[in-house]
């Protein structure tokens, strides 16, 4: 089988967005405690974070991360995790049925964030709170000092703000599992509230209004169109949320997840410049797909319901196989071919919790199957990303019809010269022939890096016994001469091929 694209360096689609490496980090299961931060573990350093994962969360790439939720945020009271940790309350959290300590707050994640190198994306709630705490956690992480939330900040040890421009106004509000819960109507007039309450304190923020926790909502669709008639001007994204698992052994169409992602992007945009046209606005609203990863949401659908109220219990610590990866790799692809509109995106989550790190209370941390693609894509992705048409045998799925067995986008740095391809064959049984047409590009291009995750067994994991069980391996190089690039993508497969 073969497949092929030509790329040229002038069909630029935008510049790649470095907040599309975005990840997430709620106070859920052991995402924050034993995940994060673990005071007493061997590697903690003097403020309880483990310093395996700030290194493991670097080496990912990150570039932002949104906190402190999720479900988590909608109960949550901001103020809870100020302050001296003796007086700080135990809470029940009724998202996830637990305790929350509140030995973790916004100071610490600052603090957490600046080790990381990561941009803080604050989540304020929308679903027990409104304007009024909105505009209070803003004074205390944002004022510079002279108010009484902003020097408490400084009595808590930060004297200076911590300049958080990103902020999502409350998290899926159309969820009826969602603490305070609302229809669009109710939601977009309190929406607007907030983002003009504090864009009057602050102009300079970046807002994101809530948009339907996944593209198979019920009001998907009416609800991004009813929340952005009330709050369009005063918002700059509508958020994304989706999460793709293998459903009755149907990998053919796990496989094509993407193909979902693509669509519901595109829709999101077509109905928020539909909104934008009637308004007669010269704005445009951008998506921060904020929540997306692979998630066997349906094992967790089937289990018992919960009586007790354990602090950081085990939730959703999906171990992650090749498929896996491969479609998180592909799902990589579609944010940035989405690049002029996808501005931001965050893989929930980062830690434990459906991700890319895993830890062992006590024990060590290592990196999930999905970690590598992430990591690489958000390495090797620089400059623009160009449009790449592909030329590709197609295969049929049950669940996106008719889909194209290669996937694959490029970017191009123009200062460093660099031309990265990030390519999936979603094929089961045949590797597949790539040829990349580099001609439009100036000089002779060559090979600095190339990189493959495949395996002879799909369902392949990395646990705590054999943690590199999957990593990338070198990429079948075919050739590279008359300016073209061959390579062999195996069945299953993700690749990214850096040219220098
Ligand atoms: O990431 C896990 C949960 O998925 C989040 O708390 C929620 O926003 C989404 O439904």
């Amino acid at each position: 089988l073969t497949a092929s694209c030509v790329l040229d360096p002038t069909a630029v689609v935008a510049p790649v967005r470095r907040r599309t490496f975005g990840s997430f980090v709620e106070h859920m299961g052991r995402c924050v405690y034993t995940g994060l931060y673990e005071p007493g573990h061997p590697l903690a350093d003097e403020d309880g974070f483990r310093t395996d994962v700030l290194a493991l969360t670097r080496e990912l790439g990150v570039t932002v991360v949104r906190y402190p939720g999720g479900n988590f945020v909608s109960g949550y009271r901001w103020e809870d995790g100020i302050g001296p940790r003796e007086g700080r309350p135990r809470r029940r959290d009724l998202a996830w049925h637990s305790i929350e300590t509140n030995e973790m707050g916004i100071d610490e994640f600052a603090r957490w964030a600046g080790k990381a190198e990561v941009e803080i994306m604050y989540a304020v709630n929308l679903g027990t709170r409104g304007v009024q705490e909105a505009l209070d956690v803003h004074e205390y992480v944002n004022h510079p000092a002279g108010t009484a939330l902003s020097e408490l900040r400084r009595a808590n040890g930060a004297a200076e703000p911590y300049g958080i421009r990103l902020w999502c106004l409350g998290n899926e509000l159309d969820g009826p599992w969602q603490t305070g819960h609302k229809t669009a109507q109710e939601y977009g007039l309190l929406a607007a509230a907030t983002a003009r309450a504090l864009r009057s304190a602050e102009p300079g923020l970046e807002l994101v209004a809530c948009g339907s926790s996944s593209s198979a909502m019920p009001t998907f669709g009416a609800w991004e169109a009813t929340v952005l008639e009330h709050a369009y001007d005063a918002v700059d994204y509508v958020s994304c949320h989706a999460y793709y698992e293998e459903l009755g052994g149907d990998l053919g169409s796990f496989l094509a997840s993407a193909v979902d992602m693509d669509h519901f992007v595109d829709s999101v945009v077509a109905t928020a410049d539909s909104v934008g046209a009637r308004l007669r606005s010269k704005k445009k609203i951008n998506i921060s797909f904020d929540e997306w990863n692979v998630w066997y949401m349906s094992r967790f659908m089937a289990r018992e319901p919960d009586s007790e109220w354990p602090v950081a219990p085990r939730l959703i610590e999906d171990e992650y196989n090749v498929a896996d990866a491969v479609v998180v790799g592909g799902l990589l692809i579609s944010l940035l071919r989405h690049s002029d509109r996808v501005t931001a995106a965050c893989q929930a989550q980062l830690v434990n919790v459906i991700a890319p790190i895993r830890t062992e209370p006590g024990g060590p941390a290592w990196r999930q199957t999905i970690f590598h693609p992430f990591a690489k894509t958000a390495a090797l992705a620089r400059g623009s990303v160009l449009r790449t048409g592909l030329d590709t045998p197609t295969y049929e799925t049950a669940r996106h019809g008719e889909v194209s067995l290669v996937d694959a986008v490029a970017t191009h740095d123009g200062h460093g010269g660099d031309v990265a391809v990030f390519a999936v064959n979603r094929g089961q049984s045949d590797p597949v022939e790539l040829a990349v047409d580099l001609r439009l590009f100036d000089g002779d291009l060559r090979v600095a890096e190339a990189w493959t995750l495949a395996d002879d067994d799909i369902r392949a994991t990395n646990t705590h016994d054999e943690p590199e069980r999957v990593v990338p391996q070198p990429t079948r190089l075919l050739s590279l001469d008359g300016r073209t690039l061959r390579v062999v993508l195996p069945p299953v497969s993700w690749s990214a091929i850096r040219l220098t």
